[in-house]
């Protein structure tokens, strides 16, 4: 089964690399560092332990899995036909009166002000560079566009809103969860970022995701939700020591596959801050009190290397990036499967 939700540092494009060195036999799964999951779910194994230090992803998780998904796929929709409304909106007089009525926020016709401003602004910022160069203004469909982008932003806006005060009150509902995903859906390249006072501060993606389905992924959280392994899935939430003290490091013939974030100080998965070289260090420092078969893959740093060189088997690949932010990863990146057997 694929993904289902888009994730920073997904492993899917390593599946095949990852299964190449995998143990021919083992009983249970056991992933500390799930995030999008992307083993797990092509997997399919009935007997999985899946962990994550972020409790809105583990509760994704287990909402899926629940009748609460249906609750998840109505709310889901409905923002999904909202932002539908907002690009079907038709530009003449009425424009400004029928985006109003889209949602019932308090915030959003705030919103919807200052994102038609915007607009209104870069229009002319637009227009006033194409008559400097001769070229002819914004066609009427290229305003519409302009100008539909800041009802589909204010909606953001909103949502990102109701998103930072569940999250703020760590309500873990419904609710919660169902606009953190949608939130995450719509950032601007799909960025996880909070500010020093925990707040979710990512801007819209813009134009370029107005095309966006919110509900493309409700199909296969559907299968998840019928499939007897996704249903015998356990999931935890929290840091990966106390998961792998809770099931006392695992059995020998257990697999864990391990995909820490990387040590290059970037990627950036919750609002509490990074994984640090220390946690790095305890990292290895779990793995050695496993009798289980341990596989990582590791972007690699000569950090990374000497925790592991010289008790574990290390294997070199090249994988590109995924997420690319101002090309901050652009060349080839050697990463490392390291394993214990
Ligand atoms: C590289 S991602 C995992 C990607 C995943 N294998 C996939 O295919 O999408 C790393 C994950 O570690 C989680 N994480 C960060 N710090 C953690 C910690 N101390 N304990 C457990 N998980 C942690 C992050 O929330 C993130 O989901």
């Amino acid at each position: 089964m694929r993904t289902l939700i888009k994730w920073a540092g997904g492993k899917t494009s390593e599946l095949e690399t990852i299964k190449k060195y995998m143990p021919e036999t083992f009983n249970r799964i056991v992933e500390p560092f799930v995030g999008g999951g992307a083993l797990f779910l092509d997997m399919e194994s009935t007997k999985t332990l899946a962990n994550d230090f972020s409790p809105e992803l583990i509760k994704f998780y287990e909402i899926v899995g629940t009748a609460d998904f249906f609750l998840l796929k109505e709310i889901i929709s409905k923002l999904h036909e909202q932002r539908i409304r907002a690009l079907n909106l038709p530009i003449n007089g009425g424009f400004l009166e029928e985006a109003a009525k889209i949602n019932s926020h308090k915030s959003f016709n705030q919103y919807l002000d200052r994102e038609i401003k915007s607009k209104i602004k870069r229009i002319a910022k637009i227009n006033m560079a194409r008559a400097i160069t001769g070229d002819s203004p914004l066609s009427d469909e290229e305003v519409a566009i302009q100008y539909r982008t800041a009802v589909t932003g204010a909606l953001y806006y909103v949502y990102r809103e109701i998103y930072n005060d569940a999250h703020q009150a760590q309500a873990l509902d419904v609710n919660h969860i169902a606009y953190w995903y949608v939130v995450k859906q719509l950032a601007f390249s799909g960025m996880t970022r909070y500010s020093t006072s925990g707040k979710f501060n990512v801007p819209y993606a813009g134009i370029s995701y107005d095309s966006r389905s919110l509900v493309h992924n409700l199909e296969i959280m559907e299968s998840a939700h019928n499939a007897p392994f996704y249903q015998s899935t356990e999931f935890r939430t929290g840091d990966f020591e106390k998961f792998f003290e809770e099931f006392d490091y695992f059995d020998v013939d257990d697999f864990i596959f391990v995909d820490p974030p990387y040590d290059d100080g970037f990627t950036k998965y919750n609002s509490k801050g990074d994984f640090t070289r220390e946690d790095q260090i305890r990292l290895r420092d779990t793995i050695k009190k496993s009798s289980a078969k341990v596989m990582l893959l590791v972007k690699q740093t000569d950090f990374i290397t000497s925790l592991y060189e010289s008790d574990f088997n290390i294997q070199t690949f090249n994988k590109n990036y995924s997420v690319n932010l101002k090309n901050r990863n652009k060349q080839d990146v050697q990463h490392l499967i390291i394993t214990n057997y």
